[in-house]
């Protein structure tokens, strides 16, 4: 008989087991819940998991945004919130983190992410021009499209296949954009959407030599680059990881590497920067700089406060250090990659590779049997919330949306469910109770029936859609 040896996870994986670099002091009681509880509240909420009441969930993986732990040092930090209405210290402090960190000249907060999409997108696009993107951000399209931009996808095609791996699936397929040139004119581009990570894809990367060679090309055409640089510091890692030369690089040198070769930024700090609300915008133009912070008094508020509190700015500005740190990146995507690695190993059909900052699941991999048009992918959030009183989120058709000039759903090749890991948040035990009930889930998958719309708003409908059981 062969002897035992127990092996923590990380050692059935091949490798020492990572773990966070902090230890907790405060906690917050979850509460349990029964299956006809469940049942009602999915029912009450339109079997849409935004509608839920926070209360009744369990393990909340709706989104990261907004939702992960902060240090003691960032509390701290908010106890020192400068509340001038102009000029306050603490955007002194974030200004002075953004630079250094990320390298821009010029800084304008705002108050979460979208605040800076509409921003940039209003003064960077002119009615008619084509906005081509690392594949599209819900948020990020509709705002280049209300500012009258054409978003064109210029993904390398890999990324839309969920089982392809390759390790930076978030490229720019260089060849389209060139064609995109070819044909329309660099006069006709208003600028590169660059996203790293790609949140639609999976979470997955971009690499150094992709930024590299796309800033080549722009500047041979006098093209912008703007980043969504959300979840920049991820993908930092990715590059750590994977790219030849950059093992011995720091996460925080890689970051600011990345953004030299861009010509702006605009973050949801809500992400990597361990922050509860909070963005801005940064560019090294001055020109445009000054068309941004005179916008920005108009639609958030004074350019030394952008929509937030004193204490938020400090909070931000204490996260974008504690983000950058190697041991904290490796840990939280290490999570992340724990819970992938056990969901592949039971066969569960998931996004591969495994991304920086969520679990997706392939919709159409559990329900083969059924229509995009019975929205496969909502229809799998919320069976995994009556399974077990986990919260995902659909990234399918019902958030693909509506071509604005025909009306028609756009159809996604993904069809996606998504279990974004919240920062700083929850244990290894929490990741092995979500894959029993994802587990448990696919087992059941074939009794599936699939939803119907029943309420559709006009503008970013996956938020307040609801639906009934098919
Ligand atoms: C890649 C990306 N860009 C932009 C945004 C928008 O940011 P916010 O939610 O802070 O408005 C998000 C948020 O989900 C995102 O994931």
């Amino acid at each position: 008989m062969t002897e035992h040896i127990p092996q923590t996870m990380g050692q059935q994986f091949g490798r020492r087991s990572w773990a966070e670099p902090w230890k907790i002091k405060m906690v917050e009681p979850l509460r349990m819940n029964t299956r006809e509880d469940r049942a009602r509240a999915a029912a009450e909420a339109g079997y849409n998991t935004f509608l839920l009441r926070s209360e009744d969930v369990y393990i909340d993986l709706l989104t990261d945004s907004g939702t992960s732990a902060m240090s003691d040092r960032q509390w701290a930090g908010m106890m020192t919130g400068d509340e001038a209405y102009a000029g306050s210290r603490n955007f002194y402090n974030l200004e002075n983190a953004i630079q250094t960190y990320y390298g821009y000249k010029h800084v304008v907060p705002t108050h979460q992410g979208r605040g800076a999409e509409h921003l940039i997108s209003q003064a960077a696009i002119k009615p008619g021009q084509f906005v081509p993107g690392n594949m599209y951000f819900t948020t990020t399209r509709l705002h280049q499209e209300m500012a009258g931009g054409i978003f064109v996808d210029v993904i390398i095609d890999e990324a839309h296949d969920p089982t392809f791996l390759h390790p930076f699936k978030g490229n720019i397929d260089l060849d389209k954009v060139k064609a995109l040139i070819d044909r329309e004119g660099a006069g006709k581009i208003a600028y590169i959407s660059l996203a790293g990570t790609v949140n639609m894809a999976g979470g997955q990367p971009v690499s150094m030599a992709n930024v590299k060679a796309l800033r080549s090309l722009c500047d041979q055409h006098g093209i912008k680059i703007y980043l969504d640089a959300t979840r920049m510091v991820e993908n930092a890692l990715f590059i750590q990881e994977r790219e030849e030369g950059y093992a011995d690089t720091p996460i925080a040198a890689i970051l600011h590497e990345f953004c030299g070769y861009t010509d702006g930024a605009w973050m949801s700090a809500k992400k990597d920067s361990l922050v509860n609300i909070g963005g801005w915008l940064a560019v090294n133009d001055w020109d445009l700089f000054e068309e941004l912070r005179n916008m920005v008094v108009v639609f958030e508020g004074l350019h030394t406060y952008g929509g937030l509190a004193g204490r938020d700015m400090e909070a931000m500005a204490i996260g974008i250090v504690e983000s950058v740190q190697d041991d904290h990146v490796r840990s939280r995507v290490g999570q992340v990659r724990y819970l992938g690695e056990l969901l592949t190993d039971w066969g569960i059909p998931i996004v591969q590779p495994v991304g920086g900052h969520a679990i997706f699941l392939d919709a159409k991999g559990f329900y083969p049997h059924l229509q995009q048009t019975a929205f496969p992918a909502q229809t799998l959030a919320a069976e995994l919330y009556l399974d077990s009183g986990i919260r995902s989120m659909e990234r399918g058709i019902v958030s693909a949306g509506r071509n604005p000039k025909t009306g028609d759903h756009y159809y996604p090749k993904l069809e996606l469910t998504r279990l974004t890991i919240p920062r700083r948040v929850y244990t290894q035990a929490h990741m092995d109770v979500v894959a029993e009930s994802v587990k448990a889930v696919y087992d059941g998958r074939e009794q599936a029936r699939g939803l119907q719309m029943v309420y559709e708003p006009r503008y970013l409908r996956f938020f307040q859609a609801r639906f009934e059981r098919l």
